[in-house]
């Protein structure tokens, strides 16, 4: 089992380690920066089908639904159709409105999910068509959609989906920049500018995994707390939801994901010195709103761990912790902002003692409803 760990200590680190490659295994053969093109063949042939489509559902569960909301943010700005994401298990008991108009994308690691596989069958009913997004080749759920894009991240060992996740994400910004090309929603030259930072992320998570150090730091502080908030903006929002779900998978202490502002909503009466709040605060549109919601937080005695992008130094002076990772366009935050999130919630689940890869209650795939 060393040998199968590549010499880390858990499948989780190894997996959390291997994005760049594995981002990379997902990219290639699919762009071609310098042309500013997008190529997936596994969904080729229903280009026309995507010129002329006017809504996307996206359906999941757990995880896979994170990546769903990243690919919503992406796919409404950039191809311009809008997407509604719903957790498979609701989607398939509510007799929801769809038409064969409708495209439907189910994403799921392992293929094998029930809920999601319940649902790709009831959209199919309908007469929609379902794109899947998976990594497991082969899987029940590649099998009974019509087209898809496998993600192409490898075996995936550890419970808690780490890689899975940011292949989806990949997968999900393909897509969209593809639908985007197909509709003529987007110029040649913000392709080649798009392609070339996409091209360039691997390199940016290999600087991301050095913040390592750094972040078994912060998690030695943190690891006896009993709850704790993520809170980001926009699509860094998806970001704070998976932040949290990863660490109540593995590390047993109650987090909440929240979009920043909704914490004045209610959240906000949690805030003490007991509190850790971790921000996703880089260097893009929402900037200067999560700066007010840092200082809210601040005001009120919590403490502040906050993602930010390389040289800030106002957040810096406000929050707790900060850990610096590399400037992105917008689009790619939520690749980059991950990385040291599933750090933290690993350093805090071993110096907890907690079985990292096989956390209790948990599966790795949920075959039944
Ligand atoms: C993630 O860490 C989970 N353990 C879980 O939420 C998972 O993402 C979910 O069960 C969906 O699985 P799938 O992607 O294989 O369909």
């Amino acid at each position: 089992e060393m040998l199968e760990k590549g010499g880390y200590d858990h499948f989780m680190l190894k997996e959390i380690y291997e994005q760049p490659r594995s981002i990379r295994d997902c990219l290639r053969g699919r762009i071609y920066p310098q042309q500013g093109n997008v190529q997936l063949g596994g969904i080729k042939e229903y280009a026309d089908k995507l010129r002329n489509l006017d809504r996307i559902i996206i359906v999941a569960c757990g995880t896979s639904w994170h990546a769903g909301l990243v690919g919503e943010y992406l796919i409404e700005e950039y191809a311009r159709i809008s997407v509604e994401v719903e957790y498979a298990s609701e989607f398939r008991y509510r007799n929801p409105i769809i038409t064969e108009k409708d495209l439907v994308i189910a994403i799921s690691q392992s293929g094998e999910t029930a809920d999601t596989m319940a649902a790709i069958e009831l959209a199919k009913e309908k007469g929609a068509t379902i794109f899947g997004v998976c990594n497991v080749v082969g899987a029940s759920i590649p099998r009974v959609t019509h087209a898809g894009v496998y993600t192409h991240a490898g075996p995936e060992i550890g419970v808690a989906s780490t890689k899975a996740f940011t292949s989806q994400v990949t997968v999900l910004t393909l897509m969209a920049f593809y639908m985007a090309q197909q509709r003529g929603a987007i110029t040649q030259s913000k392709l080649i500018e798009y392609l070339t930072e996409l091209d360039a992320i691997p390199t940016l998570i290999e600087k991301a995994l050095k913040t390592n150090d750094k972040i078994k730091e912060i998690a030695a502080k943190f690891k006896d707390s009993r709850n704790c908030l993520f809170l980001g903006r926009g699509s860094s929002f998806p970001v704070a939801l998976e932040g949290a779900l990863k660490l109540k998978e593995i590390s047993y202490i109650h987090a909440e994901g929240y979009p920043a502002a909704e914490m004045k909503h209610g959240p906000i009466a949690l805030i003490d010195a007991e509190m850790p709040v971790v921000f996703i605060a880089t260097k893009h549109s929402s900037y200067e709103k999560v700066i007010s919601n840092i200082q809210e937080v601040k005001a009120r005695g919590g403490r502040v761990i906050a993602i930010v992008s390389e040289g800030d130094t106002t957040v810096k002076d406000m929050a707790d912790y900060v850990i610096e990772i590399p400037q992105t366009g917008e689009a790619f935050v939520p690749l980059v902002a991950t990385i040291p999130l599933q750090l933290l919630s690993y350093h805090i689940a071993v110096m907890r003692g907690c079985n990292v890869d096989q956390p209790r209650n948990l599966a790795k795939s949920v075959t039944v409803e």
